[in-house]
């Protein structure tokens, strides 16, 4: 990725993590609209789910310019993701989900670009190819 769409990825989060229950009620919503049969992995109640996974590409999101850290990082994340048996195929609609999720948040602003779209995608590809390697 380059330096300017890292800057744009960061700098775009900032707004969710403003409306992350709003950005997590509308992710989990397209989540099981796209794959009801993925709800049921889910055991924990949803908001505190939610928090983790903001707090989780909080975390990417700052260690994007560190691809060795960031790589070990998810590799942990991928190990722990084998015991909530999650298998590569559900990577196509959680990502979709999370897609969704942001261009719904930054259409309210008048801040979806194709850029962005662009960048984000990067960065989903990045972590889900790492981790789908791992579950494989
Ligand atoms: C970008 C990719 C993903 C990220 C960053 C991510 C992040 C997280 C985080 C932070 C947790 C909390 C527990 C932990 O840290 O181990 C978690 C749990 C979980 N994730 Fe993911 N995840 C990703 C992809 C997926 C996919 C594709 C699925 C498929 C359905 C999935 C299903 C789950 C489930 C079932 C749990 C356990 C929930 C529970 O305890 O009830 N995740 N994920």
């Amino acid at each position: 990725m380059t330096t300017q769409e890292i800057k744009l990825v960061r700098n775009s989060w900032a707004n969710v993590l403003l409306n992350r229950e709003e950005a997590g009620n509308i992710f989990y919503k397209t989540l099981f609209g796209l794959s009801p049969e993925i709800r049921d992995l889910f055991k924990s109640d949803l908001k505190t789910q939610n928090q983790k996974l903001m707090s989780s590409i909080t975390l990417i999101v700052t260690k994007l310019n560190k691809l060795d850290n960031l790589q070990q990082e998810v590799h942990f994340l991928a190990k722990r993701h084998l015991n909530y048996q999650v298998k590569p195929a559900y990577f196509y609609a959680f990502g979709e989900a999370f897609i969704t999720m942001l261009a719904t948040t930054f259409k309210k602003f008048n801040e979806w670009t194709p850029a962005m779209e662009s960048a984000w995608m990067k960065v989903y590809q990045l972590i889900s190819q790492a981790m789908i390697e791992e579950l494989d």
